[in-house]
């Protein structure tokens, strides 16, 4: 491979933030970061979760920091992003990753409490941690940004109201960020991921999970680090440069929409 083509594919050196990494989708996009060069910093509320997750980054050899940020406290994201510029000197990519979920409700029931939790960690912290990068990212003529939807919220899972609402929103923010912010050299995506979580074998009783792995032409959930991560990777990455505002079904094909 030429010079050219392997500056443009890679996330060596990169200083790239990913909110909710403690485990699930985030902590396998944060190890495939990792392993491909880039600065990482974890940003989770969990305290157990961060503690577990750093020092299994650092044993990978990855130039790892944990900063503990509740997404939905807007001044907690400001001193995260503060504290990654202040050790790493810039950030260059943003995987808003986490999200507050409260229990399934029907829509002649979902509370209002439920709702303003998911748009508050959902919508709110993903409009927050983008705000607080974004003054950096324009500075330097250049920003990566995945945002999280779900093919739910696309569907309109049901017993997922609240949840779908919040996601959608995203989606929108994501499209609104990519027009406005493209003469910044700054590209924003998003993912829809299918990926096995943190439930683990009881997950795969549910009638959900038999449904998608029967419609989902690979015929299993993807693997955090292996299948969602190389997609975070690419959209942090300057191959990157000519795709904006979209959404990546990252679901072994299970849902084909574009
Ligand atoms: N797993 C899937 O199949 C799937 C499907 C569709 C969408 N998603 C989206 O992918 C993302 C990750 O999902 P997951 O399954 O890995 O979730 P998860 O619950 O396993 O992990 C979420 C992480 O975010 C952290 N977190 C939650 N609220 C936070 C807050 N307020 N501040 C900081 N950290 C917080 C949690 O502690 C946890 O470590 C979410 O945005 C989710 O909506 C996942």
């Amino acid at each position: 491979m030429d010079e050219g083509a392997d500056a443009m594919h890679t996330v060596d050196g990169k200083v790239i933030i990913v909110t909710g990494a403690g485990r699930g989708v985030g902590l396998g996009i944060a190890r495939h970061l990792g392993r491909g060069g880039a600065k990482v910093v974890i940003a989770e509320w969990n305290p157990e979760r961060l503690d577990a997750a750093v020092p299994e980054l650092r044993a990978l050899g990855v130039d790892v920091m944990g900063v503990r940020t509740d997404i939905m406290q807007r001044d907690e994201i400001d001193a995260m992003v503060a504290a990654t510029i202040s050790r790493f000197g810039t950030v260059d990519g943003l995987v808003n990753n986490a999200q507050t979920f409260r229990p399934m409700a029907p829509m002649a029931t979902v509370s209002h409490d439920d709702l303003d939790v998911f748009y508050r960690s959902g919508v709110g912290g993903t409009l927050a941690a983008m705000q607080a990068v974004y003054p950096t990212m324009a500075a330097q003529g250049w920003g990566r940004i995945v945002n999280f939807a779900s093919s739910m919220g696309i569907t309109g899972g049901r017993g997922f109201g609240a949840y779908n609402a919040s996601k959608e929103a995203v989606r929108a923010l994501t499209r609104t960020a990519a027009r406005e912010w493209a003469a910044d050299g700054i590209v924003v995506n998003c993912i829809a991921p299918a990926a096995a979580d943190h439930h683990g074998d009881a997950a795969k009783e549910t009638e959900g999970y038999r449904t998608f792995v029967e419609n989902c032409p690979m015929g299993r959930q993807g693997d955090p680090e292996t299948d969602i991560g190389p997609i975070a990777w690419f959209l942090c990455s300057d191959a990157c440069r000519y795709l904006t505002g979209h959404t990546f079904m990252a679901d072994g094909g299970a849902f084909m929409w574009a």
